[in-house]
């Protein structure tokens, strides 16, 4: 559906500039068309601005990437909207009538014998008792799982001292406790996480679906192409078109000239960038000409990102209950099993997405995602398979999968990585986000090489509609320039 829109659109440029003179100079080119691009090309667009969108990889969307499977979609990138008041992406469902749907927290615990824990609302208590104190941190920032560790240990001996003297339980509760932090913040360990961050969650559910829409549709939408929509006239999107130079001539008015893979050159007044932060580490040194000043330089060194993987597997038919998310609890004693694939401890959770029926998807993070980005398919199929049947086989014999789909955002060039998070370091670099985020000046004093994406959102990284604001942000940062 969406490549076939893609294919219409493609095919209507090619007619319309055929009639006209190819314009080879555009107000503004935008590199990357994930949710900040997008966003940033479509604000440009529909005032009327005369846009060229660059994008590397061969579809729309970034880190959003909804993919047809199982009996219906499944996201491999991002999949909730978090928060409803003020998201520009809940908006934008709701003024075109696009149902979301929240996805329900019921969960099951289970434990590696196959059994169901059945206190399971102490394991939700303990869990969001600790997940809340994050939003009291303490006055000297330190690491966070050092503070939620400290916090919950508190809570026990006033609640729960019994617990306390069962080590086999609290050392397992910490570890998912870990692995829960580093799927939010998408870091290795919840020490590399700072207690001092400047995020703040928007309002309303945090875990409202697209569901068998998929997340593309936020495009759709914003691209004025969803049912068929005309898209924007002044908007031209190229496709499979990796950017490799960006030249800014900073000593004077001149136009900005972006370089691509295979040649092509195309100029503009000027040029926003919406690359990830994996990506500007990985290029920075060369992408820019001249070289960005050392401040910028400093804070893609200094923010973080790290990866989080989804490894996906659809089956006949629906044989697992009607829950959100299974929790996998280790007894200590069945560890040892694993001591040559220590990491098929950290696979901690199966969750069961809203796009399908019949699909379920294990969560990884830090270097185990980064593994599993590598291991063959096969070994892959087969421990998470061994691992589904260990903790959810005792009264259902679990089929064979019929599909298999993994993530790499940390292999793709194009990412090297899923969001950033506030690390330790920060404290030395309060404004890391806003400097990354800071337009570099032509000698006029116009803005001519701009930042948007995740990471130079402040308040709102690490989401989709913090990238799409930072998209906005720099449009409209253009649009009042009126250059
Ligand atoms: C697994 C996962 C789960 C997530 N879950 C959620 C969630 O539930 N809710 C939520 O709000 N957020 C979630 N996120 C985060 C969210 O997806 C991102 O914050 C957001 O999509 C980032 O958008 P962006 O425009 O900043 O960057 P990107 O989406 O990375 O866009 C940058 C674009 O630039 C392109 N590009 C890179 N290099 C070049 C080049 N040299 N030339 C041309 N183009 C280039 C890339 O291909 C890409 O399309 C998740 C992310 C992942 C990966
Ligand atoms: C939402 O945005 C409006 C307008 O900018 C603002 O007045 C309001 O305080 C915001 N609400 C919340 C909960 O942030
Ligand atoms: C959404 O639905 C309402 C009520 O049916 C209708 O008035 C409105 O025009 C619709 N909006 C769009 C964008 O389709
Ligand atoms: C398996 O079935 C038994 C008996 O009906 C039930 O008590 C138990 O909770 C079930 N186990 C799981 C993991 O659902
Ligand atoms: C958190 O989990 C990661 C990944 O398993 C591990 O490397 C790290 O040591 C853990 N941190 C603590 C404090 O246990």
């Amino acid at each position: 559906m969406e490549s076939a829109l893609w294919i219409c659109l493609t095919a209507l440029f090619a007619h319309a500039t055929s009639l006209s003179v190819a314009p080879r100079s555009y107000d503004t080119i935008v590199v990357g068309l994930g949710s900040a691009g997008t966003t940033a090309a479509a604000t440009l667009a529909r005032a009327g601005r005369r846009v060229l969108a660059l994008e590397a990889q061969d579809r729309v969307g970034g880190r959003v990437k909804t993919v047809p499977f199982g009996d219906g979609i499944v996201e491999v990138g991002a999949e909730w909207i978090h928060g409803t008041v003020n998201s520009s992406v809940y908006d934008a469902a709701i003024t075109n009538n696009v149902s979301v749907v929240l996805q329900d927290p019921s969960y099951q615990v289970l434990k590696s014998d196959g059994s169901e824990y059945t206190n399971k609302e102490l394991i939700y208590e303990l869990m969001e008792y600790t997940l809340e104190a994050q939003e009291y941190p303490p006055e000297v920032p330190e690491p966070l799982g050092k503070f939620l560790t400290r916090k919950l240990k508190d809570y026990l001996k006033e609640k729960h001292p019994e617990l306390l003297d069962d080590e086999g339980f609290i050392a397992e509760l910490l570890e998912f406790l870990n692995f829960t932090i580093n799927s939010l913040e998408s870091s290795n360990d919840w020490n590399d996480v700072s207690t001092q961050t400047t995020s703040v969650n928007l309002e309303g559910p945090q875990t409202m679906s697209w569901h068998r829409h998929g997340y593309k549709t936020f495009f759709e939408l914003l691209l004025n192409t969803y049912n068929n929509g005309p898209g924007w006239p002044t908007l031209d999107i190229k496709l499979n078109k990796e950017v490799t130079q960006i030249k800014w001539p900073k000593d004077s008015t001149g136009k900005v000239e972006v370089v691509c893979k295979d040649g092509d050159v195309y100029t503009a007044d000027n040029v926003i960038v919406t690359v990830s932060l994996g990506v500007l580490k990985e290029r920075y040194t060369t992408l820019f000409s001249p070289p960005l000043p050392d401040e910028k330089a400093t804070v893609i060194e200094k923010l973080t990102m790290g990866v989080v993987g989804k490894t996906i597997f659809s089956f006949p038919e629906r044989w697992f209950p009607d829950v959100s998310t299974f929790v996998f609890f280790w007894r200590p004693e069945d560890r040892a099993l694993y001591n040559d694939n220590p990491w098929m401890l950290q696979l901690k959770q199966a969750f069961v997405p809203k796009g399908s029926g019949n699909t379920l998807t294990f969560w990884a993070n830090g270097e185990v995602a980064k593994l599993i980005e590598t291991l063959p398919e096969e070994v892959v199929k087969e421990k998470m398979m061994h691992i589904l049947r260990r903790f959810m086989g005792k009264n259902v014999t679990i089929p064979e999968p019929t599909g298999m789909i993994r993530s790499n955002w940390y292999s793709n060039p194009f990412t090297r990585g899923t969001y950033t998070y506030d690390n330790l370091q920060l404290v030395n670099y309060p404004n890391a986000r806003a400097t990354l985020a800071e337009p570099l000046l032509d000698a006029a004093g116009s803005p001519k090489l701009l930042f948007a994406g995740e990471a130079t959102n402040s308040k709102h990284f690490s989401t989709v509609h913090g990238a799409s604001d930072s998209g906005r942000r720099e449009a409209m940062r253009l649009l009042s320039n009126n250059e």
